[in-house]
């Protein structure tokens, strides 16, 4: 018998996607992510160069906005 387990995904306007409850993260490409905290952040906005992992490079884009 299969557990059933819950995943949460959270929205974070102008950033990540954050997964909670996750094992492990497929990418478009077919690699598998290992999932080993509570909680991890997936990048929307391209610019990460840990993909498919946020790194924060989001909040760069949005300073450059409000200049
Ligand atoms: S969403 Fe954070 S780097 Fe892309």
């Amino acid at each position: 018998m299969s557990e059933v387990r819950r995943v949460v995904v959270q929205d974070c306007p102008g950033g990540p996607l954050l997964i909670r409850g996750a094992d492990e993260v497929v990418g478009g490409d077919g690699t598998v992510g290992k999932v080993e905290r509570p909680v991890v952040a997936l990048c929307r906005c391209g610019r990460s160069e840990r993909q498919p992992w946020c790194d924060a490079s989001h909040r760069a884009r949005r300073r450059r906005k409000k200049d």
